[in-house]
């Protein structure tokens, strides 16, 4: 295992191109299992995560490949329908092979996930969503079994206690392009995710509407092909960067990115202070006066994203005055406060709400990464923190962030890694 040790103080400064969205990516390549024909996948992030839906294709039979920024899926004749706890275990987006393995073969065996660190993390409105289509559902084992003879198209209502659910929204909508009729999803999820999975799905011949609204419907259809698609980029890590040139009081260029999708991030961002222009396509930013607090709120899209709560929590906790950040769609994912406030933060948890009394400085520490954007979060306190600070359990970066090394000493980052 490496650690990741970081010189801070230095003023990021420069260019930095965004790689393909981890989380557009995973779902789409689950919807390769629809059909039989090769899919190519461009501008993919060479990530573990990446690697790890690789692997659970090979393992439903598929034959995968990944080289120069291309995955390219075919079928082959060993087409299986169970996928195994090894790695629905360690990547929960692996649990949206369900639906397009009921669409296709009208049978799945998938591992059920189990919690996290950032919580709970049920998966009851998946299963609602493929029930309510005709699905015979059971647990065997920590297995979800899913049969069905045939998947009628319906109306799903599947909102949750906190609010819409991405995935779910994307193993629904999956299982519902081969469905026979209309199947209308209620209180869908928004994200752009979401909407980039719809448009390589119809790509492949499926019929949906109302995608990146809360209702989308979807005709059936009897069979989907093979295509060529290219992901967006990954709104996250922009978010990421764009926090990391304020934290060291930096100048950054973004290119690949869309300004919109980064809308509630941006518009916080400017309301506390930061010059953010759209240029030619990219993102200008940086910091020419002193930064105010905030509050914030986390909602789904289009609210301010919960996948860039932990960064701007490093943010605040160095903004004189006091910030209060809620997160309204994982109520325990707060386990970098303890790790920030082991670095000079002045963080209080209360319920749901973290209080941030600003600090002048951070101070280099041995810190700990607990999930993928607490890490970020972490690295983004070594990055203006004074002296070294050491991240270890560096392997959760990995699962999220391209190349993220190399992409920062390229702003004149001082960092390298070392064997725990
Ligand atoms: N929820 C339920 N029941 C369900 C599903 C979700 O109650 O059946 C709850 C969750 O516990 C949570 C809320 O609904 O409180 C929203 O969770 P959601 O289902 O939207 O999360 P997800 O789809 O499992 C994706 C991203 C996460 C991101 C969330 C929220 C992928 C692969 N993962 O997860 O990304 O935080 O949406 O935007 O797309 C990350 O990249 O670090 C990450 C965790």
């Amino acid at each position: 295992m490496d650690r990741l040790i970081i010189q801070g103080g230095r003023r990021l400064k420069g260019e930095v191109a965004i790689s393909g969205s981890k989380n557009a990516l995973l779902p789409i390549l689950a919807a390769t299992l629809l059909t039989d024909e090769p899919c190519c996948i461009k501008g993919a992030p060479r990530l573990r995560d990446t690697y790890t839906m690789i692997k659970i294709l090979r393992s439903l039979g598929k034959a995968a490949d990944f080289k120069n920024g291309e995955i390219w899926v075919k079928s082959t004749s060993r087409a299986q329908t169970t996928a195994d706890y090894k790695f629905v275990s360690t990547m929960r987006a692996s649990f949206c092979v369900l639906g397009p393995l009921l669409a296709k073969f009208r049978k799945a065996k998938v591992s059920l996930p189990g919690g996290c660190v950032i919580g709970l993390r049920p998966v009851d409105l998946h299963l609602k969503g493929m029930r309510a289509l005709g699905a015979d559902i059971d647990i065997q084992r920590g297995y979800v079994v899913v049969k069905a003879t045939r998947l009628s198209g319906t109306h799903i209502y599947l909102g949750g206690a906190f609010g819409s659910s991405v995935l779910a929204t994307a193993n629904v909508m999956m299982a519902a392009t081969r469905a026979s009729g209309i199947t209308k999803i209620e209180s869908a999820a928004c994200e752009p995710e979401v909407v980039d999975l719809a448009k390589f799905l119809i790509s492949m011949g499926a019929k949906i509407k109302g995608y990146g609204t809360p209702l989308i419907e979807i005709q059936g259809v009897k069979r989907l092909h093979g295509i060529s698609y290219k992901i967006i980029p990954d709104r996250i890590e922009a978010g990421t960067f764009m926090i990391a040139a304020l934290i060291t009081k930096g100048e950054i260029k973004l290119t690949n990115v869309v300004w919109q999708h980064l809308g509630a991030v941006i518009d916080k961002l400017q309301q506390i202070g930061a010059d953010i222009k759209k240029q030619d396509g990219a993102i200008k930013l940086k910091l020419t006066k002193q930064l105010k607090p905030a509050n914030i709120t986390t909602l789904s899209y289009p609210g301010f994203p919960t996948d860039m709560q932990a960064q701007m929590m490093s943010l605040m906790s160095l903004v004189k005055g006091v910030s209060i950040i809620t997160e309204k769609v994982y109520p325990d994912r707060f386990m970098h406060i303890a790790e920030l406030n082991r670095m000079g933060a002045h963080i209080q948890r209360q319920g749901p709400h973290a209080i941030i009394e600003g600090v002048k400085q951070l101070c280099g520490a041995r810190v700990m990464a607990s999930d993928l954007r607490a890490s970020a979060c972490l690295v983004l306190a070594g990055l203006a923190a004074r002296g070294v600070t050491s991240v270890s359990r560096i392997y959760h970066l990995e699962r999220g962030y391209d190349n993220l090394d190399e992409k920062l000493r390229k702003l004149g980052v001082n960092l390298w890694r070392e064997k725990e």
